[in-house]
């Protein structure tokens, strides 16, 4: 770990944030660090009550943050698929889901086999032909029907949302 590094703290391997913050508030707590070998030598390095107490003030609020703010990004998630179904049920899904293979869907309403489908471009989730025809509304058909502002925003946040949590192809 690189303490020389303000936040977001550094280390090898890129760990999460959490899980360095609360590597080192275990650290402070069962007092495994500095190293023995080291305060034996140097025993005033050694980290005492009123060190415990300053790092985990820094420490502690960090965790709390990130856990709340992790918490909140879960919940938007869950409302972004929501949203996205919606927009597709009531916009696409006549034409691509449900028995009508328009365009060579199979089934839009199949979020993991649209995803993976050629119209979905997760390494460059706003090149996704789902998202450009909206754009450029020349889907649905009829421009009448055409996705809003809104509409165009939570879809293509939500392609970016599936772009970051799908790993890439090996
Ligand atoms: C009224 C029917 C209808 C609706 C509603 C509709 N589409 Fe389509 N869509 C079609 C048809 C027909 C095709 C095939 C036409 C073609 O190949 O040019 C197609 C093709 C497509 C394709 C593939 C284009 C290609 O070149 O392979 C995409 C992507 C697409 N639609 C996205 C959407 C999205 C996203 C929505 C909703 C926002 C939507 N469509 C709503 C009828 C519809």
């Amino acid at each position: 770990m690189d303490f020389s590094q303000k936040f977001p703290l550094v280390a090898k391997g890129k760990p999460s944030q959490i899980a360095l913050l609360n590597a080192i508030k275990n650290e402070v707590l069962d007092r495994s660090m500095p190293l023995k070998i080291y305060t034996n030598v140097y025993r005033n390095r050694k980290i005492n009550d009123s060190d415990e107490e300053k790092i985990l003030a820094w420490v502690n609020p960090l965790i709390d943050t990130i856990e709340e703010f992790e918490e909140r990004f879960k919940e938007t998630e869950i409302n972004l698929d929501t949203l996205v179904h919606k927009i597709l049920d009531q916009k696409c899904f006549r034409c691509h889901a449900n028995g009508n293979d328009k365009g060579g869907f199979e089934n839009m309403q199949d979020t993991k086999a649209l995803l993976k489908s050629r119209h979905v471009n997760l390494t460059n989730p706003s090149e996704s032909e789902i998202y450009k025809l909206s754009l450029e509304k020349k889907m649905p058909p009829n421009r009448r029907d055409a996705l809003s502002d809104e509409e165009l925003l939570t879809l293509n946040e939500w392609l970016e949302v599936q772009a970051r949590e799908t790993p890439p192809n090996p």
